[in-house]
């Protein structure tokens, strides 16, 4: 019997510490005998890391920074994306396509709908059946005020593209991340990022032990 997927994205803005996170999760599902396949957005193979290293440093407007996530989004689909979810692994994202609608869209301005678009173009090569697109299981919001992840910047190495921009783009995109949330309350899983790691953890680990995911007590 095969055990299904689950693919667990990791959303936030720059500074709200989900990444020290991810690597503790693959351990902790690895401890159940997972398979876990850890991965990141933009990049996750050869090409859309390449892609990553234009988007993050290179200077472009706002639609090409969305058609290049999109592209490096459909390449990773393929060749990690959905054959680690056929394998039944648990495939741990930093990043997916709620960044693009919250940086591209809310930070930039850029038009949702054509977002929508390309969302559809991208993933599912405008196949007519909109169920075929893959959404992660789970979405892993850090929502930390955008006052506080900028001072958690300033501590950090020199910042790309985005880590430069000024802290009202930061509120924007936090904005954005809130919206998403509350259009898919489902996926949404809300962690509360200003509090110290330990507790971060624990609030992480028992929503998924709640929706029974990982073992322990909720
Ligand atoms: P990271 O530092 O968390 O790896 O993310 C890289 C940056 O890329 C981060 O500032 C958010 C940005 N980004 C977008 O602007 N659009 C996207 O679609 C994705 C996935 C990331």
């Amino acid at each position: 019997m095969t055990i299904p997927g689950l693919f667990i994205s990791f959303e936030g803005i720059d500074g709200a510490g989900k990444s020290s996170h991810i690597q503790t999760l693959a351990d902790a599902f690895r401890a159940q005998g997972r398979s876990v396949t850890l991965t990141r957005e933009p990049g996750g193979t050869p090409l859309a890391e390449k892609l990553r290293a234009l988007l993050l440093h290179e200077p472009m407007d706002a639609l090409t920074e969305a058609l290049l996530a999109f592209a490096g989004r459909r390449d990773h689909l393929r060749q990690v994306i959905e054959p680690a979810l056929a394998r039944g692994e648990v495939l741990l994202c930093d990043r997916f396509t709620d960044a693009t609608f919250a940086y591209q869209g809310a930070g930039r301005g850029f038009n949702l709908d054509v977002l929508s678009y390309l969302e559809r173009l991208a993933q599912t090569g405008c196949a007519p059946e909109p169920d075929l697109m893959r959404e992660p299981d789970a979405t892993l919001w850090f929502d930390l005020p955008p006052a506080v992840a900028a001072q958690r910047l300033t501590a950090a190495r020199s910042p790309d593209r985005f880590e430069a921009l000024p802290p009202d783009f930061f509120a924007r995109v936090a904005q954005g991340y809130a919206a998403r949330a509350q259009a898919a309350p489902q996926r949404f899983i809300r962690i509360d990022a200003a509090q110290p790691l330990p507790a971060v953890w624990q609030q992480l680990q028992a929503a998924l032990v709640a929706r029974g995911w990982l073992g322990g007590e909720p």
